[in-house]
């Protein structure tokens, strides 16, 4: 089957490939834009996430939202996937098993946006996308190439909101400033126009 965004959508919305598909009341690709220079991948859709078909608009989301702000990036200008597209029940981390049946669906989202810079939400997407063993509060922050994109890791929002003593709060913010310094070096920041095209 061709690779459009379109079979991808449908393919995803009649996906049975694990259990999580039992529960699910709506699945969760994905959204964004296509030709964004940057990807963000988090773990799995929450109970907002399923209840609205669209990742990252539970209080992580807000987050999410504010963070982007800070370095002058909306929703419109990234794209935002997670490792697995429908809610793990309780909201608990996918299984093995799960995160490998789903995997595919984001390999065919990475070919579709071709991104410059892939940054891992936490260690659920740093583990499956770099490396099964990664400490996210040591690996943070550290810049990974692999194959012509990179990769930074640092923690979920949802990680930030649980944050008691502001230190994880801090050491995001370093990852923010080094995501936008990248950035800028790499010339990825859209000039006049507010979002890229193409
Ligand atoms: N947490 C995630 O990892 N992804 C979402 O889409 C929402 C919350």
């Amino acid at each position: 089957m061709e690779l459009t965004w379109e079979n991808l959508e449908n393919a995803v919305r009649a996906c049975r490939g694990c259990g999580l598909c039992e529960r699910r009341l709506h699945t969760v690709l994905g959204e964004g834009n296509p030709h964004t220079p940057v990807l963000f991948v988090g773990e799995g859709p929450g109970r907002q996430e399923d209840e609205q078909g669209r990742p990252f608009v539970g209080p992580a989301g807000q987050l999410l939202d504010r963070m982007l702000a800070a370095i002058s990036l909306t929703r419109e200008m990234v794209y935002i996937a997670n490792i697995v597209k429908c809610r793990p029940p309780g909201n608990r981390e996918p299984t093995a098993a799960e995160a490998a049946a789903c995997l595919p669906y984001l390999r065919a989202q990475f070919v579709l946006i071709r991104p410059k810079i892939l940054v891992c939400l936490g260690r659920t997407a740093a583990m499956h996308i770099l490396r099964p063993d990664i400490r996210i509060t040591r690996e943070r922050g550290i810049w990974v190439e692999k194959k012509g994109t990179l990769i930074l890791p640092t923690y979920h929002p949802s990680a930030l909101l649980r944050d008691e003593t502001g230190q994880k709060k801090r050491e995001a913010w370093q990852d923010l400033k080094s995501l936008r310094e990248k950035m800028r070096e790499m010339d990825l920041y859209p000039k006049e126009e507010k979002t890229w095209t193409q």
